[in-house]
């Protein structure tokens, strides 16, 4: 069964092909000669997030990066070299985090099960969560609470963001890369902005303060 899973996919490879060269001879020449992203998309690896589908998107219109909860971790090399190499060499316009709502990592951090490894990754969810608590905890239903950390998250991580030097040293250059935080509703398709793009420390400052206890 697996092998035949295995096989439909490429065969579904040659189909999109043939359907790609009906659209546009010339589309793989084309994308062979370079990218020009305007956007670098910050997502989860969840499945049900693909960032092209969602947004009406082509190959070569996004420069991506995902893992678990959509997080940006200041010691994540990884992460840090796509930002680098996004926003300096590629010259993307926007940098957008999009979280989820029934992110399983954000659950998984709200929760008391070990996961192991996992558990370290999620930390900084946890971190998040203490940081709102008190507006957390006027949310009586569990469900609400969690939706609303999908949102506090995807907040922290554009904070995050603009305090990386990456992106501090490229406003500071007067590059006004955006940065912009979504949740996207799996229930619904729709996708939910909670900040307005960020070009600037001053505006990283407005929109990642003002719901913050204190
Ligand atoms: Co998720």
């Amino acid at each position: 069964m697996t092998e035949d899973y295995i096989k439909s996919l490429l065969d579904n490879n040659q189909e999109w092909v043939k359907e790609q060269l009906a659209e546009d001879p010339d589309v793989f020449k084309k994308s062979a000669m370079g990218q020009e992203p305007k956007v670098l998309w910050l997502g989860c690896s969840d499945s049900r997030v693909p960032p092209n589908e969602i947004t009406g998107t082509k190959p070569g219109d996004f420069f991506v990066h995902r893992n678990i909860a959509n997080l940006v971790s200041y010691t994540d090399f990884n992460f840090l070299s796509v930002l680098k190499y996004a926003v300096e060499y590629l010259g993307v316009e926007h940098v957008i985090v999009c979280g989820h709502y029934q992110c399983g990592g954000v659950k998984a951090a709200m929760g008391t099960a070990s996961h192991g490894i996992l558990d370290n990754w999620l930390l900084q969810i946890r971190d998040t969560m203490h940081f709102y608590e008190d507006e957390l905890e006027k949310l009586t239903n569990e469900a609400a609470r969690f939706d609303r950390l999908v949102e506090l998250s995807a907040i922290e991580q554009v904070s995050h963001l603009g305090n990386t030097n990456i992106i501090r040293g490229a406003w500071e250059k007067g590059n006004k890369v955006q940065l912009h935080a979504w949740v996207y509703n799996i229930g619904s398709g729709f996708i939910n902005t909670i900040t307005g793009g960020i070009y600037s420390v001053e505006t990283l400052k407005q929109h990642c303060k003002f719901e913050k206890r204190g």
